[in-house]
């Protein structure tokens, strides 16, 4: 099979804010994931979707399936450009289509699905213009994160505020930085968990990983924050949280956990892959923050390999693993259409 691997690369440029490029893939991961399909003796061209005009690409070079890691372009719906394109040259490719992708990037609209769906997320409410009165239900303390973003952009320990006024500088701050609405939640104090699905016939629960923050005390971040993220393993800094998978639960958590995520991924419809993000409260309630379609695959660094290889998976075995997920799903998805 030709396989194109579609991906935005992390660039160094001092003009752009520090978190510019914090979603895009490094060329390491970029080569790893290229090796792992190559492993299986397909061709895999590479296709930085940053400087290709992809329209053009696709009609001269022809391709059997694309993998799909690309963060897009940008705005709220950058993460369904790629698919939207492959689906108007009906190029099949890999991970959710572009309603998912677009649903799941927008935190405020995902929770309210989650809401009806009965799964717990924190309170909260969204701010368009900051000017909106603070409903009097939410309790301090409360976090404030763009609604559209991923890779904790713009979200850091200065984020959890006790105060109205505190919030309201952060809620402004947020709006004017991003150029989008804030989203006001609860912050839930207990365990940090992230919790895998990979789709192989059947959509299958990765172990939990539990992410602790109590060995970053001195660094002033106490949460998955985007210092955190973005320098993790950092000693000077104090930036080294502990990772436990599988998690540190008892066995009833562990099941509402995974259920949890599960429910999540299928309220939001994605495919093959996806990556939720939960707190759990004192009560042992998960509560779901967010879900990832499109995860991080750093071999080394991102959370989704660990837990593929605490589930026994080596880096190949997940890669080749969405693929083929991805590949009987177009199959199945062909025959019906053909019926
Ligand atoms: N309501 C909350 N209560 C407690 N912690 C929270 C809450 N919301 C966010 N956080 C903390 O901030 C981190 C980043 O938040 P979130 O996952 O919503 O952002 P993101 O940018 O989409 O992250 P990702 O890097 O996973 O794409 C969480 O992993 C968690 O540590
Ligand atoms: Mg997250």
């Amino acid at each position: 099979m030709k396989v194109a691997l579609t991906y935005n690369l992390k660039e160094k440029d001092e003009t752009k804010p520090a978190d510019y490029f914090s979603e895009f893939d490094s060329a390491e991961t970029v080569g790893a994931i290229a090796q792992a399909i190559e492993k299986k003796g397909h061709e895999v061209c590479r296709v930085n979707a940053s400087n290709t005009d992809l329209f053009s690409y696709f009609r001269k070079n022809k391709v059997d399936f694309v993998f799909n890691i690309a963060e897009g372009k940008s705005g709220k719906f950058r993460e369904s450009e790629i698919p939207a394109i492959l689906d108007y040259l009906d190029i099949p490719y890999t991970g959710s289509n572009t309603f998912s992708l677009a649903l799941a990037l927008n935190k405020s609209l995902t929770k309210k699905i989650l809401k009806a769906e009965n799964i717990p997320t924190p309170a909260f409410q969204l701010f368009v213009k900051g000017t909106e009165e603070l409903d009097p239900s939410l309790k301090f303390p409360l976090i404030v994160k763009p609604n559209c973003e991923g890779s904790a952009k713009g979200i850091n320990a200065s984020n959890v505020v006790e105060t109205k006024e505190a919030l309201f500088k952060k809620v402004k701050e947020i709006i004017r930085d991003y150029k989008q609405e804030a989203l006001v939640e609860e912050f839930i104090r207990g365990k940090e968990l992230t919790v895998g699905i990979i789709e192989n016939g059947k959509a299958q629960v990765l172990p939990i990983l539990e992410i602790d923050f109590d060995t970053c005390v001195k660094s002033g971040e106490f949460f998955y924050s985007w210092r955190m993220k973005e320098f993790q393993g950092n000693m000077e800094l104090g930036l080294v949280p502990s990772f436990h998978c599988p998690a540190r639960l008892d066995a009833a958590t562990e099941k509402l956990v995974k259920d949890t995520a599960l429910a999540t991924h299928q309220a939001v419809g994605c495919s093959d892959i996806s990556r939720t993000d939960i707190r759990l409260d004192r009560n042992n309630v998960p509560y779901v923050l967010e879900i990832n379609p499109l995860p991080g695959l750093d071999p080394k660094e991102s959370n989704f390999p660990v837990m593929a290889y605490a589930a026994g998976m080596k880096y190949e075995d997940l890669i080749n693993m969405i693929l083929i997920s991805a590949k009987d799903r177009f199959l199945k998805n062909s025959k019906r259409e053909e019926n």
